[in-house]
């Protein structure tokens, strides 16, 4: 949550930063601001989008030295006052911080016995006062000191940049919590949360870590931790090409990832499937054969459409590989003392690799002394960095708020995991080469489904002012329904609820009227005919059916069945059973994406969500 970003080298900072504020801007929204440093510090800020702090900011600023930021509120309302950048009282310090400050108060009272006024609401801002008065304070009038000091008064989490009017060679950063990375250009250097900010500019990169601080000039960067140790960091190269975040000429980002996702998906299996053995290897695992032969339970933890993923993995986990296998939801989890089991291997699972319930979770496991591997898609991020092991699933930049790529390819990751492991249980040869050729056929059949996206488009706009949507399905399919109902809430603000079908009469069905569409999610498996008998039973109450069906003749008793229950069909190709979520939820984004742009939604940016959820 907020995006941060800050240059220092030998161009003009304000238009780079704004660039990289636009790129950043998926992890916040509601505000933004840059300040630019030469002998002194200008600030511009702004409510609202970046493109209104463009607005503001004066064209042909010279200033080679700034910082900026994206804001996601936590302390204090939406306004220009809370927007960083914020500034000391004698506004030569200058910060944009992402994370809380939780000993903020004692802090705020503090600098106003000294004198300090506050200027907004936020915790952030008692950083820049303390920096003026640590500096002040000091003998030596030294901007790295009075960091550190500032550093030592400060509980609670942060990214945080700093730049003084009287140092303007250097920019201090402080890694605690909250993702930085520096990029390190020729003549130049940048700062940023993610490095999207940068991308195009230079591909060579430093991830900071917890309990890092960095004196960055244009020309070079010295990290020591928070004992003031100097600490080696090895520079990587990125491998995200810059036109990954461009449009290509969708209309939203969300859109595009919809359809990208043959190729993402083909990217999570390419090199990781052994034909000849109809198996899988996941060389980032860091376990032996034994070792993963000797796995009693597996237990996923995750947050949101990584959840959902997590559950989709549970199911073909155990169907598969037959070990029990559990999902747990990371807010939940980190507070209730878990108990850690020998004998199970534990998953983070995150496409930004950031989300704090999940990397606490992570850690708390660790702390004592189960294995994590992390299944995650931005590279070099916590997750993966602080894991024992682990797999990128290789979407490429998601910009969308909502998931949508990246849930596939967490799948995709999570079944060659059971594949790897049922071939090391009692899975045949043959039956291993049967769904490695069906995994390889996913890419086309989606290709197939989104080639389709006319007639969900055309259904999405006759269901567009319903108050309420139900999604039902059973078995691999249930949390199918939950992601889908997640899409549409997300990003349509409509009501939706995800129900196993079973349970609607347990209560839900209470809710159906001619007016709710009841999406049913019935792929050809084990599950059908009850989910039939659960569609007679909404039909009975007049619900609005839509079902995602698998391909069926049109001559067979299972087409005349959907179809006499039907309002409206959507067909996905036939694939093994297992596989079917990778197919049957593409129809669920694309509608949940329509009937948002006919809604006028945002759809990119969703009110009130950020990206990547780094505060608890
Ligand atoms: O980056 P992560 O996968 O850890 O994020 C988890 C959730 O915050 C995320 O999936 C969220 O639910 C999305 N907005 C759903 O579309």
């Amino acid at each position: 949550m907020c995006g941060i970003v800050g240059y220092i080298g030998d161009r003009p900072a304000a238009g780079l930063l704004l660039e990289g504020l636009k790129r950043l801007e998926y992890r916040g929204y509601d505000s933004s601001g840059v300040a630019l440093l030469d002998d002194r510090i200008t600030c511009y800020k702004r409510v609202g989008r970046i493109a209104n702090l463009a607005g503001i900011v004066p064209h042909g600023l010279t200033q080679t030295v700034g910082i900026a930021h994206t804001r996601w509120a936590t302390h204090g309302g939406v306004s220009d006052a809370n927007a960083h950048p914020h500034l000391s009282r004698n506004k030569k310090f200058a910060i944009v911080h992402n994370g809380i400050i939780e000993n903020y108060i004692y802090l705020k009272n503090m600098l106003a016995k000294a004198g300090f006024a506050f200027s907004s609401q936020t915790d952030s801002e008692v950083i820049a006062h303390l920096l003026e008065k640590n500096y002040e304070e000091s003998q030596t009038h030294d901007f790295e000191e009075a960091f550190n000091t500032t550093l030592r008064m400060l509980e609670g989490t942060y990214g945080l940049v700093a730049m003084s009017a009287d140092h303007p060679d250097c920019l201090m950063v402080a890694r605690k919590g909250s993702p930085l990375v520096l990029g390190i250009g020729s003549n130049e250097m940048f700062v940023a949360s993610d490095v999207s900010a940068f991308l195009g500019h230079t591909d060579s990169v430093v991830y900071l870590d917890d309990y890092e601080i960095a004196k960055v000039t244009s020309s070079s960067f010295q990290t020591k931790d928070f004992r003031n140790e100097p600490t080696e960091k090895a520079v990587s190269k990125i491998e995200w090409q810059p036109d990954s975040l461009d449009l290509n000429g969708f209309p939203h980002y969300m859109l595009k990832e919809i359809f990208e996702q043959p190729e993402s998906i083909e990217r999570g299996f390419a090199g990781r499937i052994v034909e000849t053995m109809g198996t899988t290897k996941l060389g980032g695992l860091n376990l032996t054969p034994a070792e993963l032969f000797n796995i009693k339970r597996v237990c996923i933890i995750a947050c949101g459409t990584s959840y959902h993923a997590g559950l989709v993995g549970a199911y073909i986990i155990e169907e598969l590989a037959r070990i029990p296998t559990r999902v747990e939801v990371a807010s939940e989890y980190k507070s209730k003392n878990p108990i850690i089991e020998a004998g199970t291997l534990y998953f983070a699972v995150s496409q930004s690799g950031e989300t704090i319930d999940t990397l606490l979770s992570m850690r708390e496991i660790q702390r004592k002394g189960g294995k994590v591997l992390g299944i995650c898609n931005v590279v070099g991020s916590t997750i993966p960095r602080e894991s024992d092991g682990g797999v990128y699933v290789h979407s490429g930049p998601e910009i969308a708020v909502a998931s949508t790529k990246a849930f596939t390819s967490q799948l995709i990751v999570l079944t060659l995991f059971a594949v790897m492991m049922a071939r090391m249980k009692d899975m045949s040869l043959n039956t291993g080469k049967r769904l490695i050729s069906d995994i390889k056929k996913i890419p086309e059949c989606i290709r197939n489904i989104l080639g389709h996206a006319a007639h969900i488009e055309s259904i999405a706009g006759k269901l567009k002012d319903a108050k309420y949507f139900m999604f039902l399905g059973r078995g691999i399919s249930y949390p199918v329904a939950l992601e889908g109902a997640l899409k549409l809430k997300e990003v349509s603000y409509i009501l939706s609820e995800g129900i196993p079908a079973g349970e609607i009469k347990h209560g839900p069905i209470a809710l159906i009227d001619k007016t709710t569409p009841v999406i049913f999610i019935i792929p050809k498996d084990d599950q059908f005919d009850k989910t039939l008998s659960n569609m007679q039973e909404v039909r009975s109450r007049g619900g609005i059916i839509i079902t995602i069906h698998t391909e069926c003749p049109a001559d067979s008793a299972d087409y005349d069945k959907l179809k006499s229950l039907s309002d409206y069909m959507i067909c996905v190709p036939a694939i093994d059973p297992s596989l079917t979520p990778l197919l049957t939820i593409i129809p669920l984004q694309l509608l949940s994406y329509y009937i948002a742009r006919d809604r006028g939604c945002d759809i990119d940016k969703p009110r009130n969500l950020a990206k990547s959820v780094t505060v608890e």
